[in-house]
């Protein structure tokens, strides 16, 4: 899709919100059959932070992230119209945890859903929010990517949980009228539902497939056959940048920041070095907090903003891929 209205959309903030609590390599050696050599060789992690599930999880995170993010706006819970939270750990799926954010920080009578698309949510998120706002629905969303990956993770077995940990990323979009050139100038919002068995979380036993049904991972746990998605992953990832790119006729020197998924860091150096990407526009995190699913674009984001990296005019490419299976791209011009 491709817009073009009289007013833009503007990233007027953002927030990311981390628990404070480290999950080092040298604790899962203790935990399980790996060591820090294989984890770090095989998808460059070091550490990633885990909620206290007593006090924290999604709801916590997620509310923290966007407080941070309307600070940054200078603006207040009450000037929100929607808030979408994109998330796969809900602590319920009734009422939404966009509810009971908009209930805690006093953002009634705003829209408030939440989104499941897996590591791709944030980018779902704000495609989705930058076409409410084109349509004239909504003046001012915030979108939240948030996973705590630890409360779905079953630390007995290796294969799955080295990968994750817990974070969220928030923005607040607000409408733009002295400038309608600002904000999503391409999006790709897609799925492959028949790739759905490669990474899902079962709450029954009717719901595993036969070829996993000897598959060790408790119900209610994160279950993925790690080949497959990196095998999708790594043509998937440099397809959408590319098709991105060709779509708006920017090239890579064109694009200040491409704010891409932390999967895995082979995944990551593989895109980059594919499509000619310099170290300086991949903004990695990866080595300290992990594949944080829907958290993971909106904390890259925050942590470069924050940082004075991205500016006013510069283009910026959001990209993810994940459960579903799901994938996502969106070129803003900020
Ligand atoms: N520690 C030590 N050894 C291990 C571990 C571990 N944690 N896990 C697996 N192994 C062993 C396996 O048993 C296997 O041993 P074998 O050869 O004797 O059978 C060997 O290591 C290789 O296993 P693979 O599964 O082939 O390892 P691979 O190189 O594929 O790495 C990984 C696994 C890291 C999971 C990789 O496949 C990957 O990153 N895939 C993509 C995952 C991803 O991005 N998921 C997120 C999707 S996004 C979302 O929506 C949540």
């Amino acid at each position: 899709m491709t817009s073009s209205d009289a007013f833009g959309v503007r990233i007027a903030g953002a927030g990311s919100a981390v628990p404070d609590r480290r999950l080092t390599n040298a604790d899962l050696e203790k935990l399980m059959d790996t060591s820090d050599e294989w984890i770090v060789q095989r998808t460059g992690i070091r550490e990633r932070r885990v909620v206290d599930q007593e006090v924290e999880g999604t709801f916590t995170l997620s509310r923290d992230a966007l407080r941070r993010a309307l600070d940054d706006a200078g603006m207040d819970a009450r000037d929100l119209d929607q808030i979408i939270v994109a998330t796969v750990t809900a602590e319920m799926t009734c009422p939404s945890t966009a509810c009971r954010i908009s209930a805690e920080l006093g953002a009634t009578p705003a829209g408030a859903f939440d989104l499941v698309a897996a590591c791709s949510g944030f980018v779902y998120g704000i495609n989705v929010a930058d076409a409410l706002m084109r349509a004239g629905h909504c003046r001012t969303i915030a979108v939240i990517g948030c996973d705590a990956m630890s409360t779905v993770i079953d630390y007995s077995e290796r294969s799955v949980s080295i990968l994750f940990g817990d974070a969220a990323g928030a923005v607040v979009l607000a409408r733009e009228e002295n400038d309608p050139t600002v904000g999503c100038i391409y999006s790709s919002t897609q799925a492959d539902g028949s790739m759905w068995e490669s990474l899902y979380m079962p709450r029954r036993s009717q719901e595993v497939p036969l070829q996993d049904s000897d598959n060790p991972i408790k119900l209610g746990c994160l279950r993925m056959n790690g080949r497959e998605i990196y095998r999708f992953a790594i043509t998937k990832f440099r397809e959408v940048i590319q098709e991105a790119l060709d779509a708006t006729g920017l090239g890579v020197d064109d694009i200040s920041q491409f704010v891409c998924h932390q999967s895995n860091l082979r995944i990551l150096e593989n895109a980059k070095q594919k499509l000619g990407l310099p170290d300086d526009k991949v903004h990695i995190n990866i080595d300290r907090y992990g594949n944080s699913s829907a958290g993971s674009v909106g904390l890259c984001f925050d942590q470069l903003w924050q940082a004075g990296k991205i500016r006013r005019g510069d283009h910026v490419l959001f990209v993810a891929f994940g459960g579903g299976l799901t994938w996502a791209v969106s070129v803003w011009k900020i």
